[in-house]
């Protein structure tokens, strides 16, 4: 198996795992930040649209309503029980212009210049060579296309993230930031670096304020079970990850915590030729 093959395989495993949770009420964050992606991208009825790294279909769908009918959504990952998950909701919405497609988006094997538009929220920070995978999605795009790739900004989490990984290295100090890619380009700067590296000069980088409001502390938890913390998670002994819930949630009920912060950076770029 390649480097490459083993980090899908890891990737695909976490984010499997995580389908039991993903779409909770104190993960409520990915529909919003995937439906806002779509909604500043001013889509066209009718147009083509890629979605890579699409899990549950935050923004596919979003983009599948916006496009209509005579549009059509391509949402691409590698968690087939995420991809089922986006299909149903896709049905349960009464929306038949998207496909699933289980790949790796990074070499999914698609046409040049087929979509007039390329989505990837909350994906891009996965790839080993992400300017790479930048460049891949602009190859995607025809003249005119546009493309928007968002990330999360600082302090994601934040309380709980801090006091997840404080416990994470004291139980098992070799799984401490283990996997965490998505720490890796916080900032508007970085985003905007990596996509100008990939060849595109006009970028819109922007970087928003966010908070998940959650009704009790202990609702951190499911975002645990929900996102890449995962990976960490299952890693553990069940005594292990009982000790590290009860860790984290008790410092969280101390604090009275009823939020955690969700910031994220939009970026938009449009192909002229
Ligand atoms: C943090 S989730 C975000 C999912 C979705 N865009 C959203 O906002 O809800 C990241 C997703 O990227 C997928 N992913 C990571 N690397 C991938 C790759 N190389 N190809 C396809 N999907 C990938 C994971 O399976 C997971 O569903």
């Amino acid at each position: 198996m390649s480097d490459q093959q083993a980090a899908a395989a890891r990737v695909a495993a976490v984010y499997n795992a995580a389908s039991d949770s993903y779409t909770a009420s104190p993960l409520s964050f990915w529909d919003r930040y995937g439906t806002e992606t779509v909604r500043r991208m001013r889509l066209q009825l009718g147009a083509r649209v890629l979605d890579l790294c699409c899990g549950a279909g935050a923004s596919a769908l979003a983009a599948a309503r916006v496009v209509g009918p005579s549009g059509r959504v391509l949402a691409v990952d590698l968690s087939p029980r995420l991809l089922e998950l986006a299909a149903r909701r896709a049905a349960d919405g009464g929306l038949d212009n998207i496909e699933f497609r289980c790949a790796d988006a990074t070499s999914a094997g698609l046409l040049s210049k087929s979509f007039d538009a390329v989505v990837c929220v909350f994906g891009v920070f996965f790839a080993a060579d992400t300017t790479g995978f930048v460049a891949e999605m602009w190859r995607h795009l025809a003249p005119g296309g546009a493309l928007a790739i968002t990330t999360w900004g600082p302090h994601l989490f934040e309380p709980g993230n801090s006091l997840f990984w404080q416990e994470v290295a004291r139980l098992r100090p070799d799984l401490d930031h283990a996997f965490n890619p998505w720490d890796d380009l916080v900032t508007p700067d970085a985003l905007g670096n990596v996509i100008r590296s990939a060849g595109i000069k006009d970028v819109v980088v922007t970087a928003k304020r966010g908070t998940q409001r959650l009704l009790t502390s202990d609702d951190f938890w499911q975002i645990v079970l929900g996102t890449g913390y995962r990976g960490t998670v299952d890693a553990l002994t069940q005594e292990q990850v009982d000790a590290l819930r009860d860790a984290v949630l008790g410092e969280l009920r101390r604090r009275r915590v009823r939020a955690v912060t969700t910031n994220v950076v939009y970026t938009y770029a449009t192909r002229a030729t």
